[in-house]
């Protein structure tokens, strides 16, 4: 709401203006630095030198134009501080717009912003025959989160899982099933026992460098369509995938395709030919490379044996997505680490001639540390993603144990909390940073934390679940106290940090913005008593709470977490 008014002061007032003076003039309204300077602001420095006429004069122009537009109704009082026009807003109306808004909205901070256009988010992307790792645990939980942001603005989202399912990676595993796998073990416990396999393969390698030219040709012929290892490349998909899906379920996470690297093994030939037509394709060494300039290396395409690559598959996977979907941005939900890879991809199509080049975004991010190191071994073993999110369940219960004993499905509730504990800490960290993974920190109730959220929620819930409402009328004039305002205007800023956490890929920036909700709510609570006995005073209380109880809950589930009723 408060962002429409910016849009609107600014269009009324340049309109404005532009007839005054006969004259192209555009102006920025803003929030002043501090919030005790007013609600809006307007600076005028870039008027006074487009018209060229003393700044105390330009302020007492704005200031007079400010009076005739649309929302002056809604202007309390206009002042200016050195250049500054700010403008603080009649808190009764204001209110009153802001809560009629919220009650005549199914889904508040729903907006249009990509209305009729589809993107692609290409996220969680595991390698088969490989456990979870917490790499990917980040990129699952981002990416399914920018996922629901960019479907609260109207995108037609497109999620898809490019799972790593080919390779020579995959071919070793299969050389060491072969020749040494034991098909009862490993059916018991396929990915642990295809894990193992695949370490005593590098293990061996080490000291027999002919076993890598051996997988090689396995990579080969499964790429040819050898049936045998076709058979085994398909068991050992499936079998992934029944893990990664318990993953999925506890995150609640979900896609619309699962086409990895393999379902494009038919589609790169097309790509080759392309590269070669437009004259792109250079041998070099027997391999086929396109150049790239000189401030990054070559990409290949093939190798000498005619293998194709990583970037050839997402070459294939691109246009694939381009002429199924008709995307109008894709999105690389992957860790900083492959930085290069997507500026090579992107390079490539721009080389290509393709002007869409530019609507290819790596949404990159930084590492999990634990103390300061990569979090991926523990004690010399590969950290199980369905064991950290078990642990920090395990730990929620022991709250509730504590607590609350009593309560009914705790188990339930307690896996909700502990899940989305981990999926906050994540979230509210931008992403391009690395930071410490400290399951103790993220499942406390006290902290910056997703417990923290669903505890305010919880805690509104209940409040408004014993409260005796009488009426519906409203007292907005209570809006005029500090601690009541601030609420509301946090409310009415919730569709204005949607579209910022879009425009940035950047679900911290709702992330931040519940906490302070969060912490705001608290603070009104500590200071008022919500269920007093005079009817319209407690009615607009109750109303205020559940506003922010729905804002609360609808940010949490744009985030990926689980909203609770009662713990
Ligand atoms: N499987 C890759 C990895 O684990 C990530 C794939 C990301 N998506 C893509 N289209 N390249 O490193």
């Amino acid at each position: 709401m408060l962002n429409h008014f910016k849009i609107s002061i600014k269009k009324d007032l340049e309109q404005q203006l532009n007839t005054r003076f006969n004259q192209e003039i555009s102006i920025i309204v803003e929030e002043p630095k501090k919030a005790e300077l007013g609600d809006l602001s307007v600076p005028v420095f870039s008027i006074v030198k487009t018209l060229r006429k003393p700044l105390p004069q330009i302020v007492d122009i704005v200031k007079e134009e400010l009076t005739k537009v649309g929302d002056a109704a809604y202007f309390n009082k206009i002042d200016s501080v050195s250049g500054f026009i700010n403008i603080t807003l009649n808190r009764t109306k204001f209110s009153e717009l802001v809560i009629n808004d919220f009650d005549n909205t199914d889904s508040y901070g729903q907006n249009e912003f990509g209305q009729g256009k589809t993107i692609c988010i290409d996220y969680s992307s595991p390698n088969i025959a490989k456990p979870f790792s917490i790499g990917h645990l980040r990129s699952t939980i981002i990416g399914h989160s920018l996922g629901n942001i960019l479907e609260k603005c109207g995108y037609n989202v497109v999620r898809i899982n490019h799972l790593g399912d080919f390779g020579t990676p995959f071919a070793k595993t299969i050389y060491a099933y072969l020749n040494w796998g034991n098909q009862e073990i490993v059916e018991q416990d396929p990915v642990n026992e295809l894990v193992k396999l695949y370490v005593e393969f590098n293990e061996k390698a080490k000291l027999d460098p002919n076993l890598d030219e051996e997988a090689r040709k396995i990579f080969n012929e499964l790429e040819q369509g050898n049936e045998t290892y076709v058979k085994l490349w398909e068991y050992i998909r499936e079998e992934s995938l029944k893990d990664y899906m318990k993953v999925y379920d506890l995150l609640g996470v979900r896609f619309d395709s699962y086409n990895g690297e393999a379902f494009y093994n038919d589609k790169m030939q097309a790509i080759v030919d392309e590269l070669k037509e437009k004259k792109l394709l250079i041998k070099d060494q027997g391999a086929m490379i396109v150049d790239l300039g000189d401030d990054i290396p070559p990409a290949l395409i093939q190798k000498t044996d005619g293998a194709t690559l990583y970037i050839t598959r997402d070459l294939a996977a691109l246009f694939y997505r381009k002429n199924t979907y008709h995307f109008d941005e894709v999105l690389y939900v992957v860790g900083n680490e492959q930085k290069l890879h997507f500026t090579q991809l992107k390079r490539v199509v721009d080389k290509m001639g393709y002007d869409f080049a530019e609507n290819i975004h790596h949404i990159n991010f930084g590492l999990v540390l634990q103390d300061g190191k990569k979090m991926s071994t523990r004690k010399g073993k590969i950290v199980k993603l369905e064991d950290v999110l078990n642990e920090a369940s395990t730990m929620s219960l022991d709250y509730i144990n504590e607590k609350n004993p009593g309560l009914e499905n705790k188990e339930e509730i307690a896996t909700h909390i502990g899940v989305s504990a981990v999926v906050f800490n994540d979230l509210k960290n931008y992403r391009t940073n690395d930071f410490e993974f400290n399951l103790e920190e993220m499942v406390n109730f006290a902290g910056q934390t997703g417990p923290y959220l669903q505890y305010t929620s919880v805690r509104i819930q209940s409040i408004l679940d014993s409260a005796l409402n009488t009426t519906n009328k409203m007292n907005y004039d209570l809006f005029e106290g500090e601690h009541y305002f601030d609420i509301l205007k946090n409310i009415s800023l919730y569709e204005d940090i949607i579209i910022k956490a879009r425009l940035e890929y950047a679900p911290s920036i709702l992330a931040k913005y519940l906490l302070n909700l969060a912490s705001l709510f608290n603070s009104f609570y500590a200071k008022e008593r919500v269920l007093v006995d005079d009817e319209v005073e407690r009615n607009t209380k109750l109303h205020l709470l559940k506003m922010t109880k729905d804002i609360l809950n609808d940010g949490m589930r744009l985030l990926g977490m689980q909203v609770i009723l009662k713990m």
